[in-house]
């Protein structure tokens, strides 16, 4: 593994958001209550993570300078908030979801707001891992089959700075071998684990 961990400080949770950003977290508040209570068939892998956090993570982390680039990717994006929240911050930003449901929530989440984030149907897990040994552990909430849509991004895996994740409890290890397999060296993994709260990576050279 050549992941170095990299602690996020607890106080960073005080930090005031910018009303854009406020904005967003509340329209997609209304808009999950509104989708879960919906006629939507219930989507059981998408549970939403902590946006307030996640958004004084992502400014912490420019704050550091610690990104090489501005390319950012939500892996398994849902509602689209972290992708959002990085194109607010000015970031190339990408969300790839495997529900088009959500694909089609986030990408209208996104036009009301003028966000400049994109999202794609399909996986994040780049084709040519998706028969790795190193993948190959077991995953009950990650779609492992199919084509990837990095052509369609016209980004490629191994061309992003940070990445988003929110793992269910025990997958975690999952998105960390893949961005450790597959990631350029000094690409960054933001992860949002429920217990365990944000946990930040970082590919060494
Ligand atoms: C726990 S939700 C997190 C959603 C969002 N990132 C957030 O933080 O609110 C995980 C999402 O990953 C999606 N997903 C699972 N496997 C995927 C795959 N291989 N490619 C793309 N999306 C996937 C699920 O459909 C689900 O919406």
């Amino acid at each position: 593994m050549t992941l170095e961990t990299i602690a996020i400080p607890k106080s960073i949770k005080a930090n005031p958001l910018t009303p854009r950003e406020i904005d967003l977290i509340d329209q997609v508040n209304d808009r999950i209550e509104a989708f879960m209570l919906g006629d939507s068939a219930v989507i059981e892998t998408f549970v939403p993570c902590d946006f307030q956090w996640l958004a004084q993570c992502l400014d912490w982390i420019d704050q550091q300078h610690f990104s090489a680039g501005q390319r950012f990717c939500e892996l398994g994006s849902g509602f689209g908030v972290a992708a959002m929240l990085a194109a607010l911050r000015g970031k190339t930003a990408v969300g790839i979801e495997i529900e088009s449901a959500l694909v089609d929530q986030s990408n209208r989440l996104a036009k009301d707001l003028g966000i400049a984030a994109r999202f794609y149907c399909g996986t994040f897990v780049p084709s040519a891992m998706a028969g790795s040994l190193a993948l190959s552990r077991e995953v009950d909430h990650i779609a492992t089959g199919g084509d990837d849509v990095y052509d369609a991004t016209g980004i490629a895996f191994n061309a992003f700075d940070l990445f988003f994740a929110f793992p269910w409890p025990g997958e975690h290890e999952f998105y960390e071998t893949l961005v450790d397999s597959a990631a350029t060296p000094g690409a960054m993994l933001l992860t949002y684990n429920e217990r365990a709260g944000m946990k930040l990576f970082r590919k060494t050279y």
